[in-house]
């Protein structure tokens, strides 16, 4: 939720600070601002309520505003609507500070009242105005001293940018549990919430640890902690492409990410496959622990727990261990039972989704082990957790994930496929053909991805029914519950996800003519009972659109009015292809209704609030 970017060198920072926030847009797009520092004009602030356009626009690009140093915020609005005057940056009262914020203070409401008790005129309804007028009202003439007492009286969660008029060569960076990244330029120095708006930049960065404050000018950067003592901080080396955070030619990133999934799975699986065996080096657990784990806790939110989904189905087969997966924003206060032998896999693309990190902690506090899997190099929760597996998916920019979803579920497959190996409980036949049907995922997604324009014929078809229902079982209910998500965030059409022979318990009184149902059945065994289930809707006047296998789909088409074939592969293996065209469903329902799609309303792609 909103991001944030500052810049303090020797060229003009205005279009700097609008290029970092285009690239930080899918965080939050309900307003922006900025704020330069120039020797002449002093410090010059502009926002505007809408998109980052809007404000490009009032500013010409950035080309009115002069000054080699500021920091800009696009805003998911939290604490009063999206308005010009709720945009950040926020400045105090006498015009001094400017702060822009990602996160949530807690304790605003108490010290709104303070500081109005002590004269302080409020423009804003925002928690962030607080920590700007905090910053004044404790300055005394020095910037640091006046940071440091306004982070011990403040509570929450916070990324912070500070400008401030009477220290124009520097900007202050401060961090807790939301993100914050510094980038090392020549004769610059950068701050942004996310990496993907420095690369263009520079590759050195490093990342700010909680309660850490930097204090950036053009030539030097220093981090402190929270009591001001020095810090030493490693610099690491991103190597994402520009490009990779470009769209290239299509229409919008979601397809282009859509469009990615067989090379970022190969990227993910090929390195970790050795003489027809998977090799995880970044795995720490011994073959004692995993012996001894006596459950195995899978946390996440959002796609990244639909991906725990069918995670259960495919490590209880692999594994016999019992799999518990849990939303991160329930874990955190159920009172989970948590042994030193529980396992916690914790899935997450952005490494930063603050339900997710604090559930992880909790795990850990009560003993567990933590094995995360995630896209974001060096971001929270690779580095807490005890191993990282990456998905090496680059970055993903749409707001709707795809790429980071099956790069997910490949990295489950590989993990599923290294356990049962250590833990003897998959024969050697059945191990390689997972294995060998794991490698051709990515050429039979190519095959899908080639046929797109039938998926695109389905949407133009049922684009403007009212809602959809999703209906499949085991594997295929994990791949429904993605294919509703993904059609709810895009395209507005009420959807629900069901087990295919939970439908009969209530939801099929919602069944009437006209209403669409998605049937999956591709699961092996299970298929016979889902067409069953699909012939009841059909008697109720729904519409049924089939997913399959090639083989079968002339079966299925005696009950649905249209199907979706995918090749065949290993009945495990299903989810990582029949996920392909319900993303392509979504998209194209969600062109036809012509939604903007990379930045669906309310959503963002990285949830850093509670
Ligand atoms: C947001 C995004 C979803 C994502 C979820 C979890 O809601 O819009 O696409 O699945 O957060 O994000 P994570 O980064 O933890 O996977």
């Amino acid at each position: 939720m909103c991001g944030i970017v500052g810049y303090v060198g020797r060229e003009e920072a205005a279009p700097i600070l609008l290029d970092g926030l285009s690239r930080l847009e899918y965080r939050g797009y309900d307003s922006a601002g900025v704020a330069v520092y120039g020797k002449e004009a002093g410090m010059q602030v502009a926002k505007a309520k809408g998109r980052l356009q809007v404000l490009c626009d009032q500013i010409q690009g950035g080309n009115i505003l002069h000054g080699a140093i500021g920091v800009g915020h696009t805003r998911w609005a939290t604490h009063g609507a999206p308005s010009d005057v709720n945009s950040h940056p926020q400045v105090s009262e006498n015009g001094r500070f400017a702060v822009v914020h990602n996160g949530i203070i807690e304790n605003y409401a108490e010290l709104r009242e303070f500081l109005q008790s002590e004269g302080v005129q409020f423009v804003s309804d925002t928690d962030t105005e607080v920590a700007a007028q905090l910053l004044e009202y404790y300055y005394q003439g020095n910037l640091l001293e006046a940071v440091e007492r306004t982070l011990h009286t403040i509570r929450g969660a916070y990324a912070l940018g500070i400008l401030c008029a009477d220290c124009p060569d520097r900007l202050i960076a401060a961090r807790k549990d939301s993100p914050l990244i510094l980038g090392f330029g020549a004769g610059a120095h950068y701050l942004a919430s996310d990496v993907t708006a420095l690369i263009k930049y520079t590759r050195e960065v490093c990342w700010l640890d909680d309660g850490e404050i930097a204090e950036l000018t053009a030539d030097h950067l220093w981090v402190y902690d929270a009591y001001l003592r020095p810090v030493e901080k490693e610099h690491r080396h991103v190597d994402w492409e520009i490009s990779a955070a470009e769209k290239g030619g299509y229409e919008h990133f979601m397809i282009k990410e859509i469009m990615e999934q067989p090379e970022a799975i190969r990227k993910t699986v090929s390195p970790r496959i050795r003489d027809g065996r998977v090799v995880l080096d970044d795995w720490q657990l011994t073959v004692r622990e995993l012996e001894e784990m006596d459950r195995l806790y899978i946390i996440a939110c959002g796609s990244s727990y639909h991906v725990g989904v069918a995670a259960k189905y495919i490590l209880e087969k692999l594994l016999r261990k019992p799999v518990e997966v849990t939303l991160a924003s329930e874990f955190r206060y159920c009172d989970p039972i948590v042994s030193e032998r529980t396992l916690a896999l914790v899935i997450s693309q952005s490494g930063e989704t603050i339900d997710t990190l604090a559930a992880m902690r909790e795990a850990r506090r009560l003993g567990a082990k933590v094995v995360s899997i995630v896209n974001v190099v060096g971001s929270t929760i690779a580095r807490e957790s005890d191993s990282v597996l990456y998905t090496w998916a680059g970055p993903e920019i749409a707001v709707a994930t795809t790429k980071a979803y099956s790069t997910q579920l490949a990295v489950i497959y590989l993990i599923g496929l290294y356990c049962a190996d250590l833990l003897g409980t998959l024969d050697r036949t059945e191990y390689d053909a997972i294995l060998s049907e794991l490698q051709r995922v990515p050429d039979k997604l190519e095959e899908i991805l080639k046929d797109r324009e039938d998926i695109q014929y389905f949407a133009s078809l049922y684009f403007n029914r009212p809602s959809m229902f999703f209906i499949g079982r085991n594997l295929d209910y994990a791949v429904g519950l993605e294919g509703s998500l993904k059609l709810k965030e895009i395209s507005y059409i009420h959807s629900e996800a069901y087990a295919a022979g939970e439908l009969k318990h209530g939801t099929i009184s919602l069944i009437e003519p006209g209403t669409l149902v998605v049937a999956l059945a591709g699961c092996g065994p299970l298929f016979e009972k889902t067409v069953s289930n699909a012939v009841e809707v059909k008697s109720r006047g729904a519409d049924v659109l089939g997913l399959t296998t090639r083989d079968r789909a002339a079966d299925l088409s005696r009950t649905a009015d249209d199907v979706i074939s995918i090749p065949e592969t290993h009945p495990m293996l299903l989810p990582s292809l029949a996920v392909v065209p319900m993303q392509l469903f979504a998209y194209y329902t969600a062109l036809q209704r012509g939604c903007d799609i990379d930045k669906p309303r309310n959503l963002a792609k990285s949830v850093t609030v509670e």
